[in-house]
């Protein structure tokens, strides 16, 4: 039987990397960013600034002992440097953001307050993703943006003169979020945003640390126009998206041990955590914020190093796993870590139903029927619902040949899953790992011992 052992660094948070190159590239001065994540996805916002002029470089950082010369020997530091709020130039092209949701719907903000027209476009997967979230608001605020039948490509021509609205945004979207708030950059007036269940708010943070007027109370957001003013060197915290696969292998896999170090722990993102544990994982959290980790204790103190992000260490000691029910307003918290819960799911004793999950149905691609049909492949019991799933677990889950419907967390979801399975997995289509991840095979080998 396979265990996990060790101790492992996280590449860094796909979110936030977004964030850090957006607003360093509308900022005055340059900005340092370490432990970005190279990967597919972040690279296309790269990309899209570059080609508006931005100038962003990568160097090596110098090579430390401990944590950072462990975590970045093959890294690089991001530098970017930024043209300030109204420095950015029309594109030659339009500009191409492959898979990610997260560029093209971050910049539409950005682009709608612009005095240039830009079209952006995608893959086949970004193509059927709905836009009209992001359409509605910015249109709102007197922006000039279409989508054919509201779908990508998308023109914008940009505008000055914006206005501010007050807005409730109808689905819990952070990217949607932080679009409307990146056009109050550029909007006259105070925009206003309620949310209708809390989403992760490194946005609010990260426009905080460039020294925006942004101020935040439960689900309400405010933000006036301002400038933004580079901090000079930030560090982009571990994914914990990304240490969910690892955290579940090491629960599901007897005789585990694994120490995840340097994890942001922003209780927006930490829902797995809280769920895996009322699972009965053994989970422990450490935290210079706070030493162990709790919902009241964890974001103090927080470092402007860190981008405002509370981190900590992670260790995972295998368990035996119990199904729940997971609902409601924890969905938000740990919507990326679906596809993995399923799989923990498969491994526990009873039912564990995952209700409120029709945002899953418009991902990078369907993540309700990609699991479900791969899982119900190796021999998983499943019901897929509409807007849930239904799971019995600690059925006899087997080797199969799946297909990753060319989605990076489902390929990494069934990877972890098919070191439980008895004989082996092959997952066809695995190459889109790279859109968040791409040295997850390399990780993985390290730590996984038969
Ligand atoms: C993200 C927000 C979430 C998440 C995505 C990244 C972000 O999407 O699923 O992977 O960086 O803001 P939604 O805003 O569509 O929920």
């Amino acid at each position: 039987m396979k265990k996990i052992k060790g101790e492992i660094f996280l590449p860094g948070d796909k979110s936030i990397s977004h964030r850090a190159v957006i607003l360093s590239s509308i900022a005055e001065g340059i900005t340092e960013i370490e432990n970005f994540l190279f990967c597919e996805d972040c690279l296309a916002t790269v990309n899209a600034f570059r080609q508006m002029g931005v100038k962003i470089t990568a160097k090596r950082p110098p090579s430390r002992a401990g944590e950072a010369g462990r975590a970045q020997s093959a890294e690089r530091n991001l530098i970017v440097y930024g043209r300030g709020l109204r420095g950015l130039k029309k594109p030659a092209r339009p500009l191409y953001l492959g898979n990610s949701g997260t560029s093209m719907r971050l910049l539409a903000g950005v682009l709608s307050g612009q005095n240039f027209s830009v079209r952006l476009k995608g893959d086949s997967s970004l193509t059927k993703r709905p836009m009209q979230r992001i359409i509605r608001p910015l249109k709102l605020m007197g922006a000039d943006i279409k989508g054919k039948d509201k779908y990508p490509p998308l023109t914008i021509k940009g505008k000055k003169g914006l206005k501010a609205i007050r807005y409730k945004i109808p689905v819990a979207s952070a990217q949607v979020k932080s679009a409307i708030l990146l056009a109050g950059l550029y909007s006259e007036g105070e925009t206003e945003i309620t949310e209708i269940a809390k989403t992760r708010d490194h946005s609010e943070r990260m426009l905080k640390l460039f020294g925006v007027d942004i101020k935040t109370k439960g689900l309400k957001c405010k933000i006036k126009p301002s400038s933004l003013s580079s901090p000079a060197k930030i560090k982009i915290p571990g994914d914990i998206s990304s240490a969910a696969f690892f955290i579940v292998g090491a629960t599901i896999l007897p005789g585990s041990y694994l120490v995840l170090k340097n994890v942001g722990l922003n209780l927006t993102r930490t829902g797995i955590i809280d769920v895996l544990r009322k699972m009965g994982a053994d989970i422990t959290v450490h935290s210079p914020q706070s030493t162990v980790y709790s919902q009241k204790t964890v974001n103090c103190q927080l470092s402007t190093v860190n981008c405002l992000e509370p981190v900590g260490d992670i260790i995972v000691k295998a368990s035996r796993l119990k199904g729940i029910e997971i609902k409601g307003r924890i969905i938000p918290r740990l919507i990326d870590e679906i596809p993995i819960l399923m799989v923990a799911a498969c491994f526990a004793k009873g039912e564990t139903r995952i209700k409120d999950i029709a945002e899953l149905r418009v991902k990078e691609v369907d993540r309700i029927h990609s699991l479900c049909y791969n899982l119900k492949k190796m021999g998983a019991e499943i019901e897929e619902k509409k807007r849930e799933v239904i799971i019995k677990g600690l059925k006899k889950i087997k080797g199969e040949r799946l297909d990753s419907f060319s989605d990076h967390r489902t390929a990494m979801a069934l990877t972890i899953a098919g070191l439980k399975a008895e004989g082996k997995t092959i997952i066809e289509n695995s190459d889109c790992i790279k859109t968040s991840f791409p040295d997850f095979r390399k990780k993985l080998k390290e730590i996984v011992f038969v």
